[in-house]
């Protein structure tokens, strides 16, 4: 095929062959930091699509200079960094990789709950720091999760993986909040549909799980530690503007809530000398969620599926907005 597509990073070669199978004309950004918006503008103009990623600014002032562009693929199940009105209304259909790390994700979320529960993080830099003293029996407790309640604020294909865990290691009990309610997902975890407030209230573990959007941003503020137990663990393994950052950090050091785990923040990356890192009871990880060569191959698989469908077939198998193709 004659296309050329624009690819803003060396993303796994399982998709990438599949391109080349079809004889795009690939363009890689080789070098390691992601492409200023300026330079993601210029090459696009010479491109029919792009392959990208969540680190790429694609908004309206994108859209004004690369109106042309056929398709855009998204590596991510995340597409906060894409203005998906104005794609729509530009006719240019969006797609993503839902599903390919959730199993992967499920696993980062449920490690740092148990991570922040038995204040990993902190104890193995006591023993880098040299602070590895006598047994204390009543030193760095941490807190049991078998028949504790779990949380999730948006119950889509990570939460349900993540509640599956939770619900086979130590039969938690299962709240969730979503903008609807899922039969499907209450029947498969016996799960149970709860207001936000109740969720925050009643939660031992409240994990983040939604997409990041204008209701979402910063919806874990000062208001929402406030109303959580103080014995709580927050975990957040979707997008780091879905918590505040100063409020967090304030609940944790007035005992509002216990800890935090976060492999999402806001900015990343995260400045190493952040107040959370150096926290006893919070473990954070650089955005790492899909970071499994299953997931990332997968994810490079449904990438290039949703390029290769829309010329060949005039569909992509995952798009956000489906209704520019309808019309
Ligand atoms: C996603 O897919 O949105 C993750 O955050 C990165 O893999």
């Amino acid at each position: 095929m004659e296309k050329k597509i624009l690819v803003t990073r060396r993303y796994p070669e399982t998709g990438i062959r599949l391109l080349e199978q079809e004889n795009f004309h690939l363009t890689f950004w080789e070098k390691e930091k992601p492409m200023t918006q300026d330079e993601l503008i210029k090459q696009a103009k010479t491109h029919d699509a792009l392959l990208c990623t969540l680190t790429d600014k694609i908004d309206s002032h994108f859209f004004n200079e690369c109106s042309h562009l056929d398709i855009i693929s998204q590596f991510a199940v995340g597409y906060d960094n894409i203005d998906i009105a104005s794609a729509t209304r530009l006719g240019i259909p969006i797609g993503f990789t839902p599903d390919a790390m959730s199993e992967a994700t499920a696993d980062i979320a449920f490690g740092l709950m148990i991570a922040v529960a038995r204040k990993m993080f902190f104890l193995h830099k006591t023993i880098i720091n040299g602070q590895w003293g006598y047994f204390n029996p009543t030193g760095n407790l941490g807190i049991e999760l078998k028949h504790k309640t779990l949380g999730i604020f948006g119950l889509g294909r990570i939460g349900i993986k993540m509640a599956q865990r939770c619900k086979n290691a130590y039969e938690m009990n299962i709240l969730y909040h979503n903008r609807t309610p899922s039969k499907t997902a209450e029947k498969l975890l016996d799960a149970t549909y709860v207001e936000f407030e109740d969720l925050l209230s009643q939660s031992d573990v409240l994990s983040v799980h939604c997409a990041l959007t204008p209701e979402t941003k910063d919806i874990f503020n000062q208001r929402a530690f406030k109303r959580m137990k103080p014995s709580a663990l927050f975990i957040n393994t979707a997008r780091g503007p879905i918590h505040h950052e100063k409020d967090l950090i304030c609940a944790i050091r007035v005992g509002d809530i216990w800890g935090a785990g976060l492999d999402v923040t806001n900015p990343e990356p995260m400045q190493p000398d952040n107040p959370l890192l150096f926290m006893e009871n919070v473990c954070v990880l650089p955005h790492v969620g899909s970071g499994t060569q299953e997931a990332r191959n997968q994810m490079s698989v449904l990438a290039a599926m949703n390029i290769i469908e829309f010329y060949k077939k005039g569909h992509l198998p995952h798009i956000v907005n489906p209704e520019v193709l309808e019309s």
